[in-house]
C-alpha cells in the first residue's frame, strides 16, 4: 500500500483472484443479491449506476443486460482486472479517489453503491458528499459494511460460555473510532501486505448519510450463511444466525 493510501494496490491480484469472476462466498450468497433487491431495479426504467470503491467491478457482471455501469476504485491493478473482464453491457472503469471529484457529469446517475468499502475508507462523508454530488434527485444509495456493532477487527471475537454451552460475541470497544491495520496473510506476519480498516460506531454511518443529504429508507442486518459440523455445530449455528455479519443500508438523494 502507497504510505497514507487506502487503496488496494499491494493487495489487488489476491483480492481479484479470491472474488473471480463472480464474487467471493459471501458475494455471490449474501451481499450481490441483496444489494439488487435494495436497489429496486424496475424493468423498464432506465438505470445508471455508480459503483464508489468498485474494486474489480464484480457487481457489473451480476446487473441485468440494460443497466450502465461505472466503477471507479483508487486501485490501478483492480480497474485493469475489472476491465479484463467480459461485460453484456455499457461498462467504464475509472482510476480514481472516491473521496475527491470526479470527472463524471454530476446528478447522471439514477443509483449509487458502495459495497463493502465504507470500512476501508478514512473518511465515508467525503464518499457519501460525493454519491450526493453524482446522483439525480431522489436516486438510491445502497452501502453495505460488516456489521459495525458486531465485527470490529481485534475488538470483537467468538467466545463460548461452557456452563450454558452458547457461543456468544464478545465486544471490547465499540464507540471509539480506530484505524486498525488488517494483514491480508497473518501467517506470513510483518511479511505480510497489509490494509486498512476504520472503526465507527453506527451513528456515524447515520449521521454523514444526513449530513450529505440523504434520507435512509431501510436497513437490513444480513447473517452467515454458512453451517458448522461437528460437535460444536448447533451452538455455532445458533449464534450465527442471531449475530448478523453483514448491514446494508438503502438511502435515498433528498
Ligand atoms: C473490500 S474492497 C471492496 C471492493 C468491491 N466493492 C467488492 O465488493 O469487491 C475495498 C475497496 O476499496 C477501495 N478503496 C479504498 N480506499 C479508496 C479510495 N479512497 N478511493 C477509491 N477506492 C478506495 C480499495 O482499493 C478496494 O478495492
Amino acid at each position: 500500500m502507497h504510505k497514507n493510501s487506502t487503496d488496494w494496490e499491494n493487495v489487488g491480484k489476491w483480492y481479484n483472484q479470491i472474488v473471480g469472476t463472480h464474487g467471493h462466498h459471501y458475494h455471490q450468497s449474501i451481499v450481490i443479491p441483496g444489494v439488487l433487491k435494495l436497489l429496486n431495479l424496475v424493468e423498464g426504467k432506465t438505470v445508471n449506476l455508480l459503483d464508489l470503491a468498485c474494486g474489480q467491478g464484480v457487481l457489473s457482471r451480476h446487473l441485468p443486460a440494460a443497466a450502465s455501469y461505472v466503477g471507479v476504485d483508487a486501485a490501478a491493478q483492480l480497474i485493469k482486472a475489472a476491465q479484463s473482464y467480459q461485460h453484456k453491457r455499457p461498462c467504464k472503469f475509472v482510476h480514481a479517489d472516491v473521496i475527491k471529484p470526479l470527472a463524471l457529469p454530476p446528478e447522471s446517475f439514477s443509483h449509487a453503491t458502495l459495497i463493502l468499502a465504507a470500512q476501508n475508507i478514512e473518511f465515508p462523508l467525503k464518499v457519501f458528499e460525493n454519491a450526493f454530488k453524482y446522483l439525480q434527485s431522489k436516486g438510491t444509495f445502497v452501502v453495505v459494511i460488516n456489521h459495525p456493532c458486531f465485527r470490529i477487527p481485534r475488538q470483537s471475537s467468538w467466545q463460548v460460555d461452557q456452563a450454558n454451552k452458547m457461543q456468544f460475541r464478545r465486544i471490547n470497544r465499540y464507540m471509539s473510532n480506530m484505524k486498525i491495520p488488517i494483514q491480508t496473510h497473518p501467517s506470513q506476519g510483518q511479511n505480510s501486505p497489509q490494509t486498512w480498516s476504520f472503526h465507527h460506531p453506527l451513528m456515524d454511518y447515520s449521521r454523514w448519510l444526513h449530513e450529505a443529504g440523504f434520507v435512509i429508507n431501510l436497513i437490513e442486518e444480513w447473517c452467515s450463511d454458512k453451517t458448522s459440523e461437528g460437535g460444536a455445530a448447533k451452538m455455532e449455528n445458533r449464534s450465527r444466525e442471531e449475530i448478523p455479519m453483514f448491514m446494508a443500508i438503502a438511502a435515498c438523494k433528498r
